[in-house]
């Protein structure tokens, strides 16, 4: 099937349809084609850019990729449908069509689609390039930092709220640091929503869209949140299939005269990178063998049957840590095969030791108007017991990780040179 579009509009069609992604491409350096050669007998397209590098494409991925108006039309979905191809698709001719499209040909044999022709941008593919080179480059960029000196950073409520510059600041700590302070919120829940939604809107849980943190009257809370008791290291809501991103905890009341209340905060990154070194074997015991963590209460107002199998761990195909889940107080009885029970078990002590004995900290007492923001997929936090005397309350929400990912690009997009994003411990394997 040919494009519908003749040769010469091309790129005034990929333009119209909004594949032209300029936020994108304007970064993108070095996308003049020096040469095209169709190598392996039609097998990959081989494109040496200006700076030299050479990229290599396969056909399918290709065809897969073809910018025409029918594969690609301006409702932003792919629509090559693979039961019609050959899987042995040939490229059988490459064109410049100006500087910025090249204009693929194909063959296939043995399926339903003989023939396609279509075009491509330069910028596209140097852009999705998937060479070694550019592969090690993206995850150089999404490569966590962590930091030795635990400082957390600080910003005013009123700059975040009032400067793209200043929400610019907030995105990068989150995102490279983990954790950043906004000083001086005032003292109700709309203000504080006003901040996330600079953000995103909030992810609700079974808790609403915000949570409060005080202590409640009732000698059985639902929730140890609730007492004064101090709470080990954790991550909120780790049995959802998507554990909320962003975490800000707010400060209404905390009397002076209350003993305690400190939170403190771990990389669990950071962590599971020294385990690794250190347990390898134990390390991925926890990146193969599922636990189960999950909310079962009935008698709750909102009752709640919350349940996911995961592993603690995941490592993705590079063998990097994507994402690290820690929840002690939510794991649920163990169901695995027999034979990996005893290995989990003793894989789960070492990791919960390192854990509870990480020494290298954030620790911070907030104050009344203090909000305290961490990327809940990989800053553990807890809170130090505090005594009976005077008030405390808390109040927060969550921002889905996804979003918050969405947020960090687009203004890399804007203000970063266009940088990947710093991993941001959701389940994203690049
Ligand atoms: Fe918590
Ligand atoms: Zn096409």
């Amino acid at each position: 099937m040919p494009s519908s579009e003749t040769s010469s509009s091309h790129l005034e069609g990929i333009k119209k349809r909004g594949f032209y992604l300029d936020d994108i491409y304007q970064h993108v350096k070095s996308d003049a084609v020096k040469d095209l050669k169709i190598v392996e007998d039609g097998k990959h397209l081989q494109v040496t850019w200006e700076d030299g590098h050479v990229s290599r494409f396969y056909s399918m991925w290709l065809r897969h990729n073809c910018h025409c108006g029918a594969c690609l039309p301006h409702t932003s979905t792919v629509l090559v449908d693979f039961t019609k191809l050959d899987e042995n698709i040939k490229i059988t001719s490459a064109k410049m069509e100006g500087d910025e499209v090249i204009v693929v040909g194909w063959t296939g044999e043995n399926a339903e689609e003989k023939t396609h022709e279509g075009p491509i941008l330069t910028k596209f593919l140097r852009y999705h390039d998937y060479s070694d080179a550019a592969d090690k480059q993206r995850r150089q960029q999404r490569a966590m930092p962590f930091y030795e000196d635990k400082i957390i950073p600080a910003l005013e409520y009123n700059d975040v709220l009032n400067s793209d510059e200043t929400l610019y600041k907030w995105l990068n700590a989150l995102s490279e640091q983990g954790i950043c302070l906004i000083k001086n919120v005032p003292l109700n829940k709309e203000d504080m929503l006003k901040a996330a939604e600079r953000i995103a809107q909030v992810q609700h849980t079974i808790y609403g869209s915000t949570f409060e943190v005080e202590t409640s009257p009732d000698p059985v809370p639902e929730n140890a949140a609730h007492t004064r008791i101090g709470l080990d290291l954790h991550m909120d809501q780790i049995h959802y299939e998507s554990p909320p991103g962003l975490q800000l905890l707010h400060c209404v009341k905390f009397d002076e005269c209350i003993k305690g209340g400190e939170n403190f905060f771990v990389d669990m990154h950071e962590v599971a990178t020294k385990f690794k070194e250190e347990e390898p074997e134990a390390f991925y015991a926890l990146t193969r063998i599922p636990s189960t963590a999950n909310t079962v209460d009935y008698k709750r107002a909102r009752p709640a049957h919350v349940r996911i199998q995961r592993p603690l761990i995941t490592v993705n195909h590079k063998d990097e840590i994507v994402s690290v889940l820690w929840q002690p107080m939510l794991i649920a009885p163990l169901q695995v095969p027999e034979k990996d029970v005893e290995i989990f078990y003793k894989a789960y002590k070492k990791f919960y030791s390192l854990v509870k004995t990480y020494q290298s900290m954030y620790v911070h007492r907030l104050r009344p108007g203090d909000m305290i923001s961490f990327n809940n997929r990989r800053v553990s936090h807890g809170r130090r017991a505090y005594t009976a005397n005077g008030h405390r309350l808390l109040q927060g929400c969550y921002i889905n990780a996804s979003e918050f990912q969405s947020k960090v690009q687009m203004f890399h997009n804007k203000y970063g040179g266009g940088r990947w994003p710093v991993r941001n411990g959701s389940i994203d394997w690049q």
